[in-house]
């Protein structure tokens, strides 16, 4: 691990369960939780929606990137991810110096359940959000593969199981 921080970032399409994960693996580690999402709410005081509708995606990611290089002063955490977040290659390197990335996935199907169980996301307001997710899919999958030092299916499993396997595939590495 020289030369790389003990955070560890979950990264993954929208809907995979970032959030719910990353919370289990605060309550089971101790380490506090911190959401990209959040931090970059807190810093325009508007919702991503909102910014979406104001500014744009090239605005929410350019936040997004200035989120992430203030993560590397911060002390060991769980850091969780907004999905588009592979699109940069700058980020995938800041997530790399903040510690282990672990790569949350699911089959379609299943990510189709959840992300309709979730509020809704700004890039999936189109006339067929079901095409738009495949869409976005082909174009990440490549880059979460790529970025990930760990990567869960986690298709058929709780999010505490989730966070069960993470833990022991981190204690493995
Ligand atoms: C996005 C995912 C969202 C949020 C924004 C853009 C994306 O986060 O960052 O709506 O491009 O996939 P979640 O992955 O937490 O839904």
């Amino acid at each position: 691990m020289t030369g790389r921080g003990q955070s560890l970032v979950l990264i993954g399409f929208m809907g995979v369960g970032k959030s719910s994960t990353g919370h289990a693996l605060a309550a089971r580690t101790g380490l506090p939780c911190v959401d990209t999402d959040e931090i970059v709410t807190r810093e325009l005081g508007m919702s991503v929606s909102e910014i979406f509708a104001s500014w744009g995606e090239e605005k929410f990611r350019e936040i997004e990137t200035v989120a992430l290089r203030q993560l590397n002063e911060t002390p060991r955490g769980i850091i969780v991810t907004g999905g588009g977040i592979v699109l940069r290659s700058e980020n995938v390197q800041l997530l790399r110096k903040l510690g282990k990335i672990v790569s949350l996935e699911a089959d379609n199907e299943t990510l189709f359940r959840r992300i309709s169980q979730v509020a809704p996301r700004p890039l999936l307001q189109t006339e067929d959000p079901r095409a738009t997710i495949l869409e976005l899919l082909r174009i990440r999958t490549p880059l979460y593969h790529q970025a990930a030092d760990i990567r869960v299916d986690t298709s058929s499993l709780t999010v505490n199981e989730v966070a069960e396997i993470i833990v022991q595939r981190i204690e493995e590495k």
